[in-house]
């Protein structure tokens, strides 16, 4: 059974680049953790505890950078990139004091984050954080053929009262497509494999017509927290990686990039036509959003026959990423009722 908790490990999305320009800076709280994210001058982003070692000023709350350091609006103390105090403006030498610097990879306009309960740093094989064009081997692609994500086909829902674990639920659950958000038919699971450490699966839409596979969702999932989606049929080519990051016990922040082709029209502006279809989409995931919000968690549901294999599957791949004990999270759990 899953040790649901608020404390997952893995890799998290934590913001946008383009949020933190160089000499920027901004408060963050994840996992219950007050952080700080600044940008040096040089363009070089650190993302480290919030609270000055002297006194225990919030340094997103004033802090300016100079070069390649963090200033606290407090007392002046500076602190660079490793988190190593360099200076104290009124004593000869800094004090040797550190702060804790994350483990952070900026990929594609997206911050992530490597989460470990533990504070061990991020794992190799089997642990990878995805590359949204070069991860699909089935439709490969390049970046350069996209537009940016953000700021333009980005959704941003903070603070929602969801569990992240419902963002990867998704990938067996077939039948909530038409139910939820009224496909004309259910897709099928075509295939899922959990043998590289990520979930990979396709599923497929057939076409009510024909009923000839239309379009496929093809879906790497490497921790609970990510979902990288990747569309192809007929006009529909365009990929977005879901993210859904925990902020503290009770609430988590929901994100949702897209990546589409670039029109040959407009290759360097997003056309106002994708950007509306993008705003649009807040509906869709507001219709899972609704479940997901007021839903209790059952470790042993009653399956139907379309969902079984799937998400025995998902439940069991699921378990190694509940490493901490499980803890206090925004949906009720149940063994079973
Ligand atoms: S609290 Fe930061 S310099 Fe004093
Ligand atoms: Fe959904």
């Amino acid at each position: 059974m899953l040790k649901l908790s608020m404390k997952p490990t893995g890799w998290f999305q934590i913001g946008w680049s383009g949020e933190i320009p160089p000499g920027g800076v901004k408060p963050m709280k994840y996992f219950g953790e007050d952080m700080v994210a600044f940008r040096s001058d040089e363009g070089k982003l650190t993302v480290m505890d919030a609270h000055c070692r002297h006194l225990g000023a919030h340094l997103g709350y004033g802090g300016k950078v100079k070069k390649d350091c963090i200033v606290c609006p407090y007392h002046g103390w500076q602190w660079n990139g490793e988190g190593a105090n360099t200076l104290v403006p009124y004593q000869d030498k800094p004090t040797g004091a550190k702060l804790r610097t994350r483990h952070i990879v900026e990929r594609h306009g997206i911050i992530f984050m490597w989460h470990d309960p533990a504070g061990g740093a991020p794992r190799g094989e089997g642990w990878e954080l995805p590359d949204i064009f070069a991860d699909f081997p089935e439709i490969p692609a390049n970046e350069k053929d996209f537009y940016p994500c953000y700021p333009n086909a980005v959704v941003n829902m903070p603070g929602e009262p969801m569990h992240p674990q419902m963002v990867v639920e998704n990938a067996p659950d077939t039948t909530h497509f038409h139910f939820t958000h009224g496909t004309p038919e259910c897709p099928d699971l075509e295939w899922f494999d959990t043998s590289s450490g990520a979930w990979r699966s396709e599923m497929a839409f057939k076409s009510p017509k024909t009923k000839e596979k239309a379009l496929s969702l093809y879906l790497i999932n490497p921790c609970i927290s990510l979902s990288f989606s990747a569309f192809n049929g007929g006009n529909v080519k365009y990929r977005l990686i879901l993210t859904a990051t925990p902020v503290d016990d009770k609430t988590s922040d929901f994100r949702v990039n897209y990546f589409f082709p670039r029109d040959p029209a407009s290759p360097d502006v997003m056309p106002e036509s994708v950007r509306a279809f993008a705003r649009h989409t807040v509906e869709l995931f507001e219709q899972d959003a609704r479940m997901w919000r007021h839903q209790i968690f059952v470790q042993k549901p009653v399956f139907s026959k379309q969902d079984i294999a799937g998400y025995t599957a998902m439940r069991k791949w699921s378990e190694r990423f509940y490493e901490a004990p499980a803890g206090p999270a925004p949906m009720r759990v149940v063994e079973t009722f």
